[in-house]
C-alpha cells in the first residue's frame, strides 16, 4: 500500500493526529485519555503518515527532550511498513536537530521492533497507562 510521511506541528495536525491516537491508544489500549494527553504536544514536532488520498493512518511525536513517542499505525494497516517509516522519520527529525541520543518508552511487546531499529533496552520494566514498558535508547552518531 502506498504511504506517505508528512511533517506537522499538533496545530496543524491536531485533529488527525488524535483521531489516530483515539482509536489506537484510547480505544483499542485502553489508555486513559488524561494520560493520553500529556502537554507533551505542544511543543513537539509530529509525524503523521498518510494514504494516498490522504487519510491519515498513523503518527509519531518528538519532543524537544529527544523522547519519540505515541507511534501508532491504525490497526487495519499494520505491518506494511508504516510504523517504521514514522520511527525513521522522526530518528532524521533529531540527527537534523543536532540531538545526540534519542529514547522511548517502549511497551514490551514492541521491543524487538525497536531493537531492528537500533535501539537497546537500558532498563526494567515499568507500568505506563497499567501498560508494561522498557526505557530504550539509540546514539545518534
Ligand atoms: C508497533 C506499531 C507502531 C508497528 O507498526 P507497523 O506499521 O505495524 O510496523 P512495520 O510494518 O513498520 O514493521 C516493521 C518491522 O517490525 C516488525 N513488527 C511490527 N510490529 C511488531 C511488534 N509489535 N513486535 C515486533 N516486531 C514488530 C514487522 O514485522 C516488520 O519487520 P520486517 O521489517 O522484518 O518486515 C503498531 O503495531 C501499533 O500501532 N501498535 C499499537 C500501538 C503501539 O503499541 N505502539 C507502540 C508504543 S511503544
Amino acid at each position: 500500500m502506498d504511504f506517505r510521511i508528512e511533517r506537522s506541528s499538533w496545530q496543524e495536525g491536531r485533529q488527525d493526529l488524535e483521531r489516530i491516537r483515539k482509536e489506537v491508544f484510547v480505544q483499542e489500549q485502553r489508555v486513559p485519555e488524561d494520560m493520553e494527553w500529556d502537554g507533551e504536544d505542544e511543543a513537539s514536532i509530529h509525524f503523521l503518515a498518510r494514504a494516498d488520498d490522504g487519510y491519515p493512518l498513523g503518527c509519531i511525536r518528538l519532543t524537544p527532550s529527544g523522547q519519540i513517542s505515541r507511534l501508532s499505525v491504525l490497526e487495519s494497516h499494520r505491518t506494511q511498513g508504516i510504523g517504521k517509516a514514522l520511527l525513521v522519520a522522526a530518528e532524521e527529525e533529531a540527527r537534523a536537530r543536532g540531538m545526540k541520543e534519542i529514547s522511548l518508552h517502549a511497551q514490551t511487546h514492541a521491543t524487538s521492533f525497536y531493537e531492528a531499529a537500533g535501539f537497546t533496552v537500558v532498563g526494567g520494566t515499568f507500568l505506563e497507562a497499567g501498560i508494561p514498558h522498557r526505557q530504550m535508547a539509540k546514539e545518534l552518531a
